[in-house]
Formats: C-alpha cells, sequence, structure tokens
C-alpha cells in the first residue's frame, strides 16, 4: 500500500493542534474564536484523514476523544506512590493548631506560605503522561489501588491527550479531581428527564457513575471536566520548588488547574481565603466542600512527611455539608397565595448548609412518585445557599415496616374547597380564591413585603396571628388596624405598634408597579407591574385596558394579559381596589410612555457585585423604568453587566463572552443621561 504523502501528514499534524486549540478556549475559556460550524468542518476534515489512513492515527488525535467500544471489564491500577487522602476540621481554631504543629515542627514562627485552593465534590484521579502522552488514567480507589479508566478520560475535553509546550518530563503523573459543572448537571438531567431516562441526584453521583461506565461514549456525551491539584511520580528535575509554580508548570503544559488558588501567608489569611469562598461557593459553577490548604514549599512538605494515610502538610477545612441524611415525619398540604397545593416535607431537624432545617419542599405529586418517597422514610435532603432545602432521593434500604405512603388530599385542607388538577394532574389548585383563609393569608404577606407594598414589621407571623384573629380579611384591612388592639397582640409592644403604624401610614405613598405587584394578580411580577405602569401611567387606565392593548405591551403575552382583564373583572378585587385608594393609598401617576420608545427598551441588563449608592433592587427598578430587562444571570444575549466590588463569577462570564462591563460611576453616568 501507498505511504501517505508528508503534505497530509503536515495537515493532520496542524488540524489536531488547531482542533485543540479550539477545544481549549470552548471548554476552558468559555471564549471560542470559531462557529460550531467552522470547528465542525475541521473536525470532519480530520476524520476523513484518519478514515482513508487509519495508520496515522494516534492516540492524542482528537477524534480519540469520542468513545469507543465498551471495554469487558475494569483493570487494576497500582498506585506507585500512594494517593493520599486529607486531615479535615471546620473551625478556625482547628486550623490554628494545624500551623501551630508545623511551627513546632520546624522550631520557628516564621511565616508559612500555603497554597489554598476549593476542594471540589467530584472524583479523585491520576492521569500519566509518557513523554508528554497520556498513557493511563486511574481512580484513587483506596488509594493503593484504583481502576483504569483511560477510555472515559480521553473523551474529557480538558483533558491534554498530550502535554503543550517544552520541558515536558519523560514521567508525569499528575492528580486531581474529575467533576462535573452545575450547568451541565442540570442541563443533561434536563434531557434524561425529557426522554424518560434516569435522572442522576448530584453532579457527584453524576461525575462517578460516568467515569465507572464501561462504554466510554457515553461518557462523551457527559459534561465532564477536571482540575488538577497535585502530583504522583514525576522525573526528577522537571517540577519547580513551590505548588503555586507547579500549578504554573501545569497551566503551561495545557494541564486545568483551578483560577480560584491562591497563595496566601499565614494561617489566618488561609482562613480569610477559606470564608471568602465559602460567600462565594454558590456563584462557582462547580460543587466544593470545602478549601485545601497545602504548604507550599515542597521542600518542607517533604520535612513535613505524613501521618499513616495523610500528609501532615496539607489540611482540608469543610465547609457545612449541603447534604445529609434525616427522617421524613410528616408531608403536609400547603396552600399558596394562588391556591396552588404544595406537598411539605416535616423533617427530623438537622444542620445542612450551615443551618437547622426542618421542613423541605416536594414540588408535587410527581415529584413524590418520581422519588417513591414514603413518610417514614430516610432521605437526603440538599440546602445550597439560600435556596429552599429539597429532598433529593430515598435511602430505601432503611425503610421502616410501618412507612406510610402518602396520599394527596381530595379537597383544600383549608377550606374544604374542591381541588382543581391542572398540567396532566400534576398540580392542584384551591377553587375557594380569597374565601380559602390560607390564600387570604399569603395573599396578604406578599402585599406587605419588601418588593411589594414594603410594610416593615408586618411580617408573615404578625399577619398570621392578624387573620386569625379576624382583624384582617383582605389587604385594605390593614390601612384600618388600630393601635389598641395591635397593642393587645402577643409580643406587641408600643414601640413595635408606633413603627408598625408609621409604615402602613409610609406605604400609602407607593409607586404605581409596586401596587400593581403587590396586588398579586397572576402571571404580573415586578418586571411586568413596572410595564404596565410605563405603559398606563395610572391605575384607572389599566382598570378599563382591553386585552387587546394589553397584548400590545412587550412581554405581555395571552396568558398574562388574561390573567390582568380576568382580576379586574372580578368585583370583589375592584372593592378591594377602591377600599384601598379610600383609606388613602396613592399609586404616584405617570404620563403614559410607549414602552417600545424608552432609552434601554430591548436591552438586558445584570446587576452583580455591591454598589455604594444603591442597592441592587433600586439599580434594578431604575433599569426597568428606562425600559431594560433586569435578568439573574449572563448569556450572550446580554447587554450590559453593572458590576460593582466583589462580582464574582457572573462578571468573569461577561468578560469572557466579550459582554459590555461597566462600574458603577458608569452605571450613574447613564442614569442621568436619561433623567428627564
Ligand atoms: S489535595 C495530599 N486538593 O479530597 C494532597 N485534594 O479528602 C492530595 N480533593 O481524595 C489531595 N479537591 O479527591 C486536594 N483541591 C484539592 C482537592 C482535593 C478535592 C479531594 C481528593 C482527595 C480528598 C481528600
Amino acid at each position: 500500500m501507498a505511504a501517505p504523502p508528508d503534505e497530509l501528514k503536515t495537515e493532520l499534524t496542524e488540524l489536531r493542534h488547531k482542533i485543540e486549540h479550539h477545544n481549549i478556549l470552548y471548554y476552558r475559556h468559555d471564549a471560542p474564536e470559531i462557529t460550531d460550524q467552522e470547528y465542525d468542518q475541521l473536525f470532519d476534515r480530520l476524520l476523513e484523514i484518519e478514515k482513508a489512513w487509519p495508520e496515522l492515527i494516534t492516540p492524542d488525535s482528537p477524534s480519540q476523544r469520542v468513545g469507543s467500544e465498551p471495554l469487558s471489564g475494569f483493570t487494576q491500577v497500582t498506585h506507585e506512590i500512594p494517593m493520599l487522602s486529607l486531615d479535615k476540621v471546620t473551625d478556625e481554631d482547628a486550623l490554628q493548631r494545624f500551623e501551630k504543629r508545623i511551627h513546632k515542627r520546624f522550631d520557628s514562627d516564621k511565616a508559612i506560605e500555603y497554597s489554598c485552593e476549593p476542594k471540589i465534590d467530584g472524583v479523585a484521579v491520576s492521569l500519566l503522561y509518557e513523554n508528554g502522552l497520556l498513557i493511563r488514567a486511574a481512580t484513587r480507589g483506596d488509594g493503593t489501588t484504583g481502576e483504569d479508566i483511560t477510555h472515559n478520560a480521553r473523551t474529557i475535553n480538558d483533558i491534554p491527550l498530550r502535554l503543550a509546550g517544552r520541558h515536558i518530563p519523560d514521567i508525569l503523573e499528575v492528580r486531581g479531581e474529575i467533576y462535573m459543572t452545575k450547568s451541565g448537571f442540570a442541563q443533561m438531567n434536563a434531557q434524561a428527564e425529557e426522554a424518560g431516562e434516569k435522572v442522576f441526584v448530584n453532579p457527584r453521583n453524576a461525575a462517578a457513575g460516568t467515569i465507572r461506565q464501561l462504554d466510554s461514549r457515553v461518557a462523551a456525551k457527559r459534561p465532564l471536566t477536571m482540575f488538577c491539584y497535585s502530583y504522583g511520580l514525576v522525573s526528577p528535575g522537571y517540577l519547580p520548588d513551590t505548588l503555586s509554580a507547579v500549578f504554573e508548570r501545569f497551566d503551561d503544559w495545557g494541564l486545568p488547574v483551578n483560577p480560584q488558588r491562591k497563595t496566601c501567608t499565614g494561617i489566618e489569611s488561609s482562613y480569610a481565603y477559606c470564608l471568602d469562598l465559602l460567600a462565594r461557593r454558590n456563584d462557582l459553577d462547580y460543587e466544593i466542600d470545602g478549601v485545601v490548604i497545602k504548604v507550599n514549599h515542597v521542600d518542607l512538605q517533604n520535612r513535613l512527611g505524613m501521618n499513616a494515610r495523610t500528609p501532615r502538610w496539607a489540611m482540608a477545612y469543610k465547609f457545612p455539608a449541603e447534604e445529609v441524611s434525616t427522617i421524613l415525619k410528616d408531608v403536609e398540604f400547603q396552600v399558596g397565595r394562588t391556591g396552588t397545593i404544595t406537598p411539605v416535607a416535616r423533617l427530623e431537624p438537622v444542620f445542612v448548609g450551615g443551618v437547622t432545617v426542618s421542613n423541605a419542599t416536594l414540588h408535587n405529586m410527581d415529584e413524590i412518585q418520581r422519588l417513591g418517597v414514603k413518610i417514614g422514610d430516610t432521605v437526603i435532603i440538599r440546602r445550597a445557599g439560600d435556596v429552599i432545602p429539597k429532598i433529593v432521593s430515598v435511602i430505601e434500604n432503611r425503610r421502616p415496616d410501618n412507612a406510610k405512603s402518602i396520599v394527596p388530599p381530595k379537597t383544600c385542607p383549608v377550606c374544604d374547597s374542591e381541588i382543581e388538577h391542572i398540567e396532566n394532574e400534576v398540580l392542584m389548585r384551591c377553587t375557594g380564591g380569597l374565601f380559602c383563609r390560607a390564600q387570604r393569608t399569603q395573599s396578604i404577606i406578599h402585599f406587605a413585603s419588601r418588593a411589594a407594598m414594603d410594610i416593615d414589621g408586618l411580617g408573615s407571623k404578625l399577619i398570621f396571628q392578624l387573620v386569625e384573629k379576624q382583624m384582617l380579611t383582605s389587604v385594605a384591612d390593614i390601612y384600618s388596624l388600630e393601635r389598641d388592639s395591635l397593642l393587645a397582640l402577643e409580643r406587641m409592644g408600643e414601640k413595635s405598634v408606633d413603627n408598625l403604624l408609621a409604615a402602613i401610614e409610609n406605604s400609602k405613598q407607593v409607586s404605581l408597579a409596586r401596587l400593581l405587584f403587590a396586588l398579586g394578580i397572576r402571571e404580573v411580577g415586578e418586571a411586568t407591574a413596572q410595564s404596565l405602569s410605563t405603559h398606563f401611567g395610572n391605575l384607572q387606565a389599566i382598570i378599563d385596558s382591553s386585552e387587546e392593548e394589553l397584548l400590545s405591551i412587550p412581554d405581555i403575552g395571552t396568558i398574562v394579559a388574561h390573567h390582568i382583564r380576568a382580576f379586574f373583572d372580578e368585583t370583589h378585587n375592584l372593592d378591594v381596589i377602591s377600599a384601598l385608594l379610600k383609606a388613602g393609598v396613592c399609586p404616584a401617576e405617570t404620563t403614559p410612555v410607549n414602552t417600545d420608545e424608552l432609552p434601554l427598551s430591548g436591552q438586558t441588563f445584570v446587576v452583580t457585585g455591591t454598589l455604594d449608592s444603591m442597592g441592587r433592587s433600586e439599580a434594578k427598578e431604575k433599569l426597568q423604568k428606562l425600559g431594560a430587562k433586569v435578568a439573574g444571570s449572563v448569556s450572550a444575549k446580554t447587554s450590559c453587566v453593572v458590576a460593582g466590588p466583589g462580582a464574582g463569577s457572573k462578571l468573569s462570564k461577561a468578560e469572557s463572552l466579550g459582554v459590555k462591563v461597566i462600574d458603577e460611576s458608569e452605571f450613574l453616568s447613564l442614569l442621568e443621561q436619561h433623567d428627564k
């Protein structure tokens, strides 16, 4: 057979370099320089040449990332240098003791430098490169023996098949964590759910389950990625003498290292880094369960040595767990503001994500069925950041014999009205309207809330009491609450009553947008309320509007228009509005403006970080008044990001997508420019 022409070999090498280069831009930096189509063309050409000349296929060719025939089993791999675990602490004192032990060992109080980085919640692996070529990947296993997962590792775009750059060691064993991004996980699960396939409980399980697949074509389709954080066997003389410099070297070789890593001097500064990262934990697109603090100088590491299975030069500072197990004691069905009936789990209280939790949401009956959960079960609950705790799975082998099935109510558990089943019977809604005490209570809570009428001191506990005592039957009653009857309530002193009455009085001067939002019209959130207010300028015009006119407002579709009309067609809603106006509630009127012609209409803004001159919600309101949409996350469609100090992942995403970013002073001049 003829030998392949030299030009073809050169073209192939160039293609491989180009593809890997674009892989890194796309997967690591989220900043592609070519279109998907152009990328596909390069890839197709590569496959074409390799098909014609199979002898030219090399193990570092990007074509090898797509997966291949399933293996029949896993081969065991022995780690010549064991993969260690870490000692753990959960408080500052214990960190101080860690540093004291180091000082004692060196008989010196000289400041120690630490390399700190997030502790990734994924799967620990070892990658072996021989003369720069990836020849083996293995799981940590028990630290001494793991499993060969080379076939799956090759499919991970972030893992170089061949190291880049120069001065590459003959042997380099890199260690790190394979994980799944939160966004990739969510997308993958959504697709699986749609296809009626099994969904994973969390990104860690998904990563672990994927890496242990025999069929690498499965891994090739899943959004796995990696951070490298240490090394095992390395030919001598190639690595620098501090970890921070090692990570720079890794980066030069194309190995993914965590951009959040930081070198800190002294344990106090390392602890400050832990707290900072804890505060930003939910902004990261991957799950972390703490910080790993490692002595930066390799010679100091060597002198400190190790205990049985853990190094004396490293420590894991663990964050509060976001997932724990507890017992499901009962399920109650709660009625919300619009009548939706939601199952709520009553739990044996547990400490999770930094707080004690005794309730969790179960969403709907479908979710209960999907989880297969029963009362009495041991369940895993998750609470990340400010997110409402939820049950993620059931530990079925701990189910007691007397576990009880969860039975949905036949009538409204609060007012006994009929239940309407919507969206394929998954959702239940009480048909009682404001006759239902629960709906009344919730609508009053919403009315008084910060984003609505902002009545400070009128919180849900007090509202429950007032509804119970029949002092409040509708939102309008708030304005006829009397000092003496308030004083007679539990835990209401003179001062709190006076403050409350002042807050109620204050709330009468309100923007039309807030009042509209406060009324709790279905599907009318803050942004829609703002659009209505800008377009019509006064309440009566909205009450009198036709569905057609409502539909002419951007962002208002048929369903929303229908709900708005239906709301104002109900006499009892009009009665409440009259009563509010009579009591002195006075929404500010403005000249109607065509929302399409506002200076920022059609633009989407994201506000992130802290602003000195105003809160984020005020900034949002001001932008909306100028016609802008305000979104919670950055995408290629974002027109502009307002970033104050402390801006985290949203800012970096904007930068990588090339979205315009302005600081507070630029933001203020933008507002000023349009201030009429
Ligand atoms: S360093 C000897 N750094 O934590 C030092 N480990 O409990 C080796 N882990 O099995 C570990 N993120 O899987 C290190 N940034 C990080 C880490 C990390 C996660 C895992 C690793 C290890 C476990 C130890």
